[in-house]
């Protein structure tokens, strides 16, 4: 991929006899907001810490803006949420800003602007000077995704920024998501939130057993629809007609269902099945959710890890 951000190649994690990530090959490009979707233990936070450098890969190679990864100038311009924030408790919201922004080698002055901006982006301008064992498990997070934002930088690894969250809050890290897509900003995204994948994702990866399994640009694919029809009498043949506008037909309780690849062609299908004497009585149209091609992809077998 042109102008990536992150790229792998057949990275790999072992922690004992344990694979936590098997073969991971996957390319992010500047700007892109990238979901990265698995079960519990599929490997996602251990992919996670290796492309930041916080762990080592057993075998593999990968580069983050450019630079091999733990590479100390590229960490610079990467921003980090972590799964299990671990909070210096005894600070005020805005000493625990100043102090990670110090430690980016922020100067003072522009630090100082940048904290308040994030402040109220955050909503936490009020609760700044309040010490962060007195905030609720949802301002942590935001203090925490603030964190991860002050150095401005153009990749952030957010790993479930969302637990947590009431919905007001998640929707602020939805708007915050979409901000950084328009700046040119790349996210790496892992979340269980697949409505919210679905909505604030251009692409996602699914990871099974610490391998990418299945790509999914949400951008350039083409819904598929889930369509429902009661109809009048229906010959055999008639019915075979039906697979010229989608694929997985089947009879269920009285209905006829397929799944449809182009919104166009349900009108020509009603016309068709019209023309060739069939009475439609109800046509039903249900979008397939992400939630669903993740079931079909993690299969029955999983189980929790
Ligand atoms: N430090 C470690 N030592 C041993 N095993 C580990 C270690 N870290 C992770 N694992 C194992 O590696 C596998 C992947 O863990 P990881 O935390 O990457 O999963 P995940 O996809 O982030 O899961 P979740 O959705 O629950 O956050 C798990 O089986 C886990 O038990
Ligand atoms: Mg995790």
């Amino acid at each position: 991929m042109p102008d990536c951000v992150i790229e792998t190649h057949e990275l790999r994690k072992q922690f004992g006899n344990k694979t936590a990530v098997a073969n991971l090959t996957l390319a992010v490009g500047r700007g892109e907001v990238f979901g990265f979707l698995g079960p519990n233990g599929a490997g996602k936070t251990t992919s996670i810490k290796m492309l930041l450098g916080l762990i080592a890969p057993t075998t593999g190679s990968g580069t983050v803006l450019g630079s091999p990864l733990g590479n100390a100038a590229a960490r610079s311009k990467v921003g980090f949420l972590p799964e299990h924030f671990r909070f210096h408790d005894w600070l005020t919201g805005r000493e625990f800003l100043k102090f990670h922004g110090t430690l980016y080698r922020m100067p003072a002055s522009h630090l100082a602007i940048r904290i308040d901006e994030l402040l109220t982006r955050v909503d936490l301008l009020d609760a700044a000077e309040r010490k962060l064992r007195e905030y609720s498990k949802g301002m942590l997070q935001r203090i925490g995704l603030a964190q991860a934002l002050l150095n401005d930088p153009d990749v952030v690894f957010l790993d479930e920024p969302t637990s947590g969250l009431d919905p007001l809050g998640r929707l602020l890290v939805r708007d915050l998501i979409e901000e950084l897509r328009q700046q040119g900003t790349a996210v790496f995204l892992n979340s269980h939130l697949l409505s919210e994948v679905e909505v604030t994702c251009d692409r996602v990866a699914f990871v099974k057993k610490g391998e990418v399994v299945r790509e999914l640009n949400l951008r350039e694919e083409p819904p598929v629809l889930g369509v429902e029809l009661k109809l009048g009498a229906t010959s055999r043949e008639t019915l075979e007609g039906l697979t010229r506008f989608g694929t997985n037909l089947a009879l269920q309780n009285g209905c006829v269902k397929l799944q449809v690849h182009d919104e166009e062609l349900l009108p020509q299908m009603t016309r068709w099945l019209v023309g060739e004497g069939v009475k439609v009585y109800q046509i039903g149209v249900v979008r397939r959710s992400l939630e669903s091609v993740f079931l079909e992809v993690m299969g029955g077998e999983e189980r929790p890890g």
